[in-house]
């Protein structure tokens, strides 16, 4: 089986955006790939190493949102980065394959400095995550990577760092991995401004309550224009009908919607109606799942994970250290 790898920061609940970026995908792989799923604790350090609760409060929700998404731990290995000391070693002997000068140019990377406004203050770590993701997966030898567009500099960074090892070590001890990404990869935010993310605030979690989700849906962004029923309105650029889109079962009920938007005679609060009743449906069972783990199953889960991936990380450190030729004894 082609092993998969792919992981969250666990700084937060998970959103629609993660459930449509790369959930979704990671569900329909389980069973077909051997996939494992990081709780990324280390790489969420790099933004929050002054308060660390944050991150570690968050990693008994994360698996809490997979296991209720539907991510079986029978089909899946989870694991907790930092509980896998050779991601931190396989990371060091990267950091001399990447210039500084290739990482200030990582678009996801640049993105995330501007939005924190981080400046002159940017930490080394933070700048290097990449370099620290491409440990990840490739410590588990992983060729596919279930994400969302927003990570496809990560794989390319990886895939740099995979061909460079292997040619200067004379090696093909590293694989190289493709994304797998879904339909929609990239979720609007309520606000209609940008992407849907926790920290803008702007996104429905899945583990929102009903009201909040409706108090969301119908504080959607849609057309300002659009100020009678029976004027017509826009469905470019209208939140509504993007997550209609995006989870709205039907495409043609969808499509005729729209249609009768356009012309007219269609008023936002009833769309927003649907969107709500689609989006309940979706979000009720999930909901409802979160709340049967126990802690303990959940500290089981991820202790049998953590071994298991532990044998697979050893085995490919003591590789990497015999074609660098650390080995005296
Ligand atoms: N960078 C990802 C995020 O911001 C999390 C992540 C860490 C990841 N390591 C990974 C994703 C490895 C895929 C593969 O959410």
């Amino acid at each position: 089986m082609v092993v998969a790898l792919t992981g969250d920061r666990p700084t937060g609940p998970l959103h629609l955006g993660h459930y449509v970026g790369s959930l979704m995908n990671r569900l329909v792989m389980q069973g077909d790939f051997e996939q494992y799923i990081m709780i990324a604790d280390i790489q969420a350090l790099t933004d929050n190493f002054e308060h660390p609760q944050k991150v570690t409060e968050n990693v008994l929700e994360l698996i809490r949102d997979y296991l209720a998404v539907g991510l079986d731990p029978s089909k899946n290995t989870f694991f907790i980065q930092s509980q896998i000391p050779e991601i931190a070693e396989l990371t060091v002997y990267y950091l001399n394959l990447v210039t500084v000068a290739r990482l200030e140019r990582n678009p996801t990377i640049k993105t995330e400095i501007q939005q924190k406004g981080m400046g002159e203050s940017l930490p080394a770590g933070f700048l290097c995550y990449p370099v620290s993701q491409a440990a990840d997966i490739t410590v588990v030898q992983a060729e596919a990577v279930p994400v969302g567009e927003d990570q496809l500099p990560m794989i390319e960074q990886t895939n740099e760092i995979v061909r460079r090892f292997n040619r200067i070590y004379n090696t093909d001890c590293l694989k190289e991995c493709r994304p797998i990404l879904s339909q929609t990869t990239r979720l609007v935010g309520i606000d209609g401004k940008s992407k849907a993310g926790k920290s803008l605030g702007n996104a429905i979690s899945l583990s929102d309550s009903p009201e909040e989700i409706k108090r969301k849906v119908f504080s959607m962004f849609t057309d300002p224009d659009h100020l009678k029923v029976s004027d017509s309105g826009k469905v470019e650029g209208n939140v509504v009908f993007a997550y209609l889109d995006a989870f709205h079962a039907s495409k043609d009920e969808v499509a005729e919607l729209k249609t009768h938007y356009q012309k007219g005679g269609l008023g936002d609060t009833t769309i927003k109606d649907i969107l709500n009743t689609t989006l309940q449906n979706l979000l009720d069972p999930i909901r409802g799942r979160r709340a049967e783990f126990k802690k303990s199953d959940l500290l089981d889960i991820l202790r049998t994970g953590t071994n298991k991936t532990k044998e697979k990380a050893s085995g490919l450190i003591e590789k990497v250290r015999g074609v660098i030729g650390l080995k005296y004894y």
